[in-house]
């Protein structure tokens, strides 16, 4: 029998690329080439599937050129890269990578909050500047983290791993705000209360994001919600670039509108608004929450599982438009 032919769009594990070829006829990117949209369509020609790593847009425009395109497999937890309507439409199977992530997200989450409220790269910044020339009462003396109030807007599967790790681990009071409510002895593992969006933002100590991006979460943080927030307040992006509103959020940061941000995604990363790099109350790392490797190769693994799964037995493991599937017959 002749192997399917896949793409796998950017550069991955060396082992991983091994065993996709015992299965596929594989075109790879291991010089890691961001590739345009065009060129995209192009090496997709052909293809039955595709290893994707979460920024590769699929579109209508794009599966209208791949007429024997039948899965894309994104290694993220996210899939906003994807237009699933528009896959349904065409027959695509969309697949991403839950769950295997969850935890490690969960401690970079608290990495990010510890490092901004204890404002832990600032300092290191101006010792490595040269500046430390002698012990001070409050210098750089930051916020509370245990014991404080965490609001965490999207309590989905990281939002209550951060959860636990609050109340368990640090002793916080635990606020969010969801699409839908926990059931209550969720809530209680973690003595979590649900309140509302402006609640949260006039409450908490900390805010944290990890809810997922979509139109209707698109600037949920702006001007107006940072207004909402206490002057002593830091917030998390551990979500998606675009949830956040950076240029206001750099405003609010350089006025002191709030102490302090900590953000591991922007808008239209990788690309980060200079207006941000250029205030010393915020921690910026480069899109790192679940960068272990560890779980980047779990994360791989399944987007392997999915695309042998799929192509040679009809079965996806994590499938995001069953609807698909169920069309397929497996
Ligand atoms: C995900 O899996 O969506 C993370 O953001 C890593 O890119």
């Amino acid at each position: 029998m002749t192997k399917p032919s896949i793409l796998i769009t950017r550069a991955i594990f060396p082992e991983v690329l091994e065993q996709l070829r015992q299965h596929f006829v594989v075109e790879s990117n291991q010089d890691d080439v961001i590739w345009s949209a065009d060129e995209l369509v192009r090496r997709l020609q052909g293809k039955v599937g595709a290893f994707m790593t979460g920024t590769e847009k699929v579109n209508a425009a794009l599966l209208g050129q791949c007429p024997h395109l039948k899965l894309c497999a994104n290694m993220t937890v996210g899939y906003n890269n994807f237009d699933l309507a528009a896959m349904t439409a065409a027959g695509v199977l969309g697949t991403n990578a839950p769950d295997v992530l969850t935890e490690t997200t969960a401690d970079f989450g608290f990495a990010l909050l510890l490092a901004t409220a204890r404002r832990v790269t600032e300092s290191e910044h101006f010792l490595r500047a040269g500046l430390w020339t002698r012990w001070s009462y409050d210098m750089f003396a930051g916020a509370e983290v245990h014991g404080s109030t965490l609001g965490i807007v999207g309590m989905g599967r990281i939002g209550q791993a951060i959860a636990r790790r609050a109340a368990l681990g640090f002793g916080m009071q635990v606020i969010y705000h969801n699409r839908s409510r926990l059931d209550a002895a969720t809530e209680a593992s973690f003595n979590a209360s649900y309140v509302g969006k402006e609640e949260l933002l006039k409450t908490a100590d900390h805010v944290m994001l990890v809810l997922p991006y979509s139109a209707s979460s698109h600037h949920a943080i702006g001007a107006a919600e940072l207004a909402l927030m206490k002057p002593t307040a830091t917030l998390i992006n551990l979500a998606r670039g675009g949830i956040v509103d950076d240029a206001a959020l750099a405003e609010a940061l350089r006025d002191k509108r709030i102490a302090a941000a900590g953000l591991d995604v922007y808008e239209g990363e990788p690309t980060v608004n200079p207006a941000l790099l250029s205030v010393p109350n915020v921690v910026l790392t480069p899109h790192i929450a679940s960068a272990t490797l560890g779980t980047r190769r779990a994360m791989a693994a399944l987007a392997v599982d999915n695309l042998i799964g799929f192509l040679l037995h009809e079965k996806a493991v994590t499938p995001l438009n069953p609807e698909v599937l169920n069309r397929a017959g497996a």
